[in-house]
């Protein structure tokens, strides 16, 4: 459900830095002093006479000393400014980062790296700029204004009058201007986001690209954004430059104004000229706020926008929760049921699984077979709760998964998965994932129970050799055999293994097998296999179709039976 967010409810994150947030209004408060000072002394120093020196130098004196002290505060304004947003924003991204690990797999499922990405980045980048300039530039650009406005009509109120007149003008080109700028600035995001995801989709594919020699068509899909993405911002320049020209033809002509009119008060003498001098200096306060006060809106939509981006993730509630009422059992047997489980993914309503039904005894070895897409790495994710059954039950050792602490659940299964995936690492990172509290001699045994240990040991860097991003480095087997190692390192009661598609060399192979072997030793196994010569030895096999349960039984039973599996096992051996 979408909720409406406003940015009241980013409070919470200043409270930390509470501290540092009074200390910059009230600095704010001082530089806006030290800078309305300024005129103000300037102005006597036109009064000077020459038997008065030392009080004219006390007027110069005073005017360095506000110099001094509007440099300071703004030094330590814009400082400690940036310094609550820097923190916020690194608060918000610790909290985004949690969450985002709760998530469950069904969120990723739908949910764009790239885009997470962004919202870990760009967005959170924009909200803080947001959140550490909105309130002092509202502050310190309405106290500015208001400064100037009062010393102006103290001083002298027909040519006050005349100096805000024209600033109605200044105010709807600026609006206008603006609305252009968040048009052509929605169109250069938008651009943005679709380079993003075709570089992204390019590089990650780079090996399909050249395989398929696909080049020229990547580069004519890429130029096309590219040049679209230029257009927009030749528009957006246009828009500036003829904001940025009519805001300086503006100042220069609202100057002549204010001159015309306080020369010609000076030469009646209705104004002196040292009160006309601190009058102009008073005006250049009076545009600058006016802009700023133009782009608050702007800027206000901006980080809204990116803060109901975020607050859209931290609404997103993990679906699959811990039972608080959940206590570990103390020892497990290792014992699975599916009774009459059925399961469809998030947003479609295919049943991928229909009313599974079937049991695990503790230490068996159970084979899952069947057609590619008959459900059997969806039934293995559900053991580990990835995704929860939408009807039906799942026990171990007699109890429904849901009733058991979740992580104590995921803890008790090992999982190696169909595409295993290495983090792009060291060797020695990868594997002590399964444990990373392991010492130096378990990680050893691992790599050695999963035949990888050899192959490690050959490589001039041993375990310190890094992986590259996916593993890339590594062939297809010795990358399952690096996450072979790193269950072994786990070292849980229930093994599920999803046996890779790709089919590997002789070599590779038997080291697998006997990786596999040594694994599934006293432990309750799933083995999906698609090769049925290597499930075999099995104590009991379940073979899956479009998910349902076709048939079961040992390898023996169902040969002799001649139905499906008799069918697959047959086309395996052709
Ligand atoms: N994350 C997902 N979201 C939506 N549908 C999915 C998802 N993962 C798999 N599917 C669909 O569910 C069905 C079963 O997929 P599954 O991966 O369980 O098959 P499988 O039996 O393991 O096949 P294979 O032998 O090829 O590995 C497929 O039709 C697939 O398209
Ligand atoms: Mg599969």
């Amino acid at each position: 459900m979408k909720q409406n967010h406003t940015l009241k409810e980013i409070v919470p994150y200043y409270r930390t830095y509470k501290r540092k947030f009074v200390t910059n209004i009230a600095l704010i408060i001082l530089r806006i002093g030290c800078v309305t000072l300024i005129p103000l002394l300037t102005r006597q120093l036109f009064y000077f006479q020459p038997d008065h020196t030392w009080e004219y130098l006390g007027w110069v004196g005073g005017i360095i000393l506000a110099i001094v002290g509007m440099v300071w505060c703004s030094y330590e304004i814009i400082r400690v400014g940036k310094e609550i947003g820097a923190s916020i924003e690194s608060d918000l991204r610790r909290d985004l980062f949690a969450h985002l690990q709760k998530l469950n797999f069904s969120y990723y499922d739908t949910h764009k790296t790239g885009h997470l990405m962004a919202r870990m980045t760009n967005d959170l980048g924009t909200l803080s700029g947001t959140l550490h300039q909105l309130p002092e530039d509202l502050l310190n650009t309405l106290l500015t204004l208001l400064g100037a406005l009062v010393v102006m009509f103290w001083m002298n109120t027909p040519l006050a009058l005349i100096a805000i007149l024209p600033l109605p003008v200044a105010v709807w080109m600026g609006i206008r201007s603006k609305k252009k700028f968040k048009m052509h600035s929605h169109r250069i995001r938008a651009d943005i986001g679709r380079i993003n995801s075709t570089m992204e989709n390019s590089i990650m594919g780079i090996r399909e690209v050249q395989s398929f020699a696909n080049e020229a068509m990547q580069m004519v899909e890429f130029e096309k954004i590219n040049r679209r993405f230029c257009t927009a911002k030749f528009d957006l320049a246009k828009t500036a430059a003829s904001y940025a020209a009519f805001m300086l033809g503006f100042m220069r002509v609202h100057g002549l104004m204010i001159t015309v009119a306080g020369s010609l008060m000076c030469v009646f003498h209705q104004l002196p000229i040292a009160d006309l001098i601190a009058f102009m200096m008073y005006t250049r306060f009076m545009i600058m706020p006016i802009e700023r006060l133009v782009s608050f809106s702007d800027q206000y939509a901006q980080g809204l926008a990116a803060f109901e981006r975020f607050a859209e993730i931290l609404d997103t509630q993990p679906e699959i929760k811990q039972d608080p009422a959940a206590i570990p059992p103390e020892q497990v047997k290792g014992a699975l049921q599916f009774n009459q489980v059925s399961f469809a993914y998030d947003g479609t309503d295919r049943t991928v699984l229909n009313d599974v039904t079937l049991a695990v005894e503790p230490g068996a070895i159970i084979a899952l077979v069947g057609e590619s897409g008959a459900g059997k790495s969806t039934l293995a994710s559900l053991v580990s709760r990835f995704y929860e059954a939408t009807t039906g039950r799942i026990l171990l050792d007699g109890t429904d998964i849901k009733k058991q602490p979740l992580y104590w659940l995921r803890q008790q299964i090992g999982v190696v998965q169909q595409v295993p995936f290495l983090f792009d690492s060291s060797i020695r990172y990868n594997i002590g994932f399964g444990r990373p509290d392991a010492t130096e001699a378990e990680l050893r045994e691992a790599a050695k129970q999963a035949n990888i240990l050899e192959f490690i040991d050959s490589l001039p860097e041993g375990m310190d050799t890094m992986v590259g991003e996916q593993g890339v480095m590594l062939s297809g087997g010795q990358r399952q055999r690096i996450s072979i190692a790193r269950v072994f390192l786990k070292n849980p009661p229930i093994i599920i293994f999803d046996e890779a598609t790709s089919s590997l060399d002789n070599e590779s192979e038997r080291l697998m097998q006997e990786a596999m072997n040594h694994l599934f030793k006293g432990r309750t196994t799933l083995i999906i296999a698609h090769r049925l010569s290597t499930v075999k030895h099995a104590d009991y096999t379940y073979v899956f179709r479009e998910g349902c349960i076709e048939e079961s039984g040992t390898h023996d039973d169902l040969m002799a039976a001649e139905g499906y599996y008799h069918q697959l096992y047959m086309q395996g051996q052709s």
